[in-house]
């Protein structure tokens, strides 16, 4: 089919089935693809503006499956399907649905507990997340709004300051996002990853980085 996609630093590649799942015949450049997501995306946030959800049903598999519905399901079919082959990014495709569940049980412990800060607490949901990569695309995207979410309706703070979508723009802070995602691949999701949280905060990201994740 005539989808002619290219792709930033850290975005998942789609499959050729994965691509004839897309419901808008007439896209055939990333930058119309771009548009009509963002724009499904703007519909989703308007959904979420207008709800309280409380916390058991946020953190639970139907909601995160629900979200990516929200958020994909103008563009394409396979919105809220787990995704059926395996991504440089991610669990092996049959492992989602347990490192889902597993991620779902340490966050219930982690609010029982008190285990983290609030901002904490959502990044590393959010970083989770994002790297059992349950969809075939949209994942970053997805995490960043459940962060939102949870820092918002949760804990009734300021949401994060990224932007359901603008980081795909915005080169700058996409590189210092993912360098910051990188660190906390190796474990080092304390202050140095939390710098994405404000844009304001991410340039101060070399002064953090002496806290030991380097
Ligand atoms: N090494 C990594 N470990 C964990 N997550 C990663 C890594 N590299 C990239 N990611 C995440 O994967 C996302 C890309 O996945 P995907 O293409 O499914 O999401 P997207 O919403 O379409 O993309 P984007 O966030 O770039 O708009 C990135 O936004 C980032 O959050
Ligand atoms: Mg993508």
């Amino acid at each position: 089919m005539g989808l002619n996609l290219t792709y930033n630093d850290g975005q998942t590649p789609l499959d050729e089935d994965e691509k004839e799942g897309l419901l808008i015949k007439s896209i055939s450049t990333k930058g119309e693809l771009d548009e009509f997501e963002q724009q499904n995306i703007e519909d989703a946030i308007q959904w979420t503006l207008t709800r309280k959800f409380k916390t058991d049903k946020i953190l639970s598999e139907s909601f995160i499956q629900q979200l990516h519905i929200r958020m994909y399901s103008s563009v394409w079919k396979w919105a809220g399907e787990y995704r059926k082959t395996n991504k440089n990014i991610g669990v092996d495709k049959s492992e989602i649905p347990v490192a889902l569940k597993s991620l779902i049980d340490d966050a219930a412990y982690w609010l029982e507990n008190n285990v983290y800060e609030p901002d904490e607490f959502a990044i590393r949901f959010k970083h989770r997340l994002v790297s059992i990569h349950c969809f075939p695309n949209g994942n970053g995207r997805h995490s960043r709004m459940i962060a939102d979410i949870i820092i918002e309706k949760i804990y009734q703070l300021p949401t994060f300051s990224w932007g359901a979508a603008s980081l795909s723009v915005d080169m700058d802070i996409r590189a210092q996002y993912l360098k910051a995602i990188r660190k906390a691949d190796k474990g080092c999701v304390g202050s140095p990853f939390l710098v994405h949280h404000k844009s304001r905060i991410i340039y101060h990201y070399n002064s953090i980085s002496s806290t030991g994740c380097k």
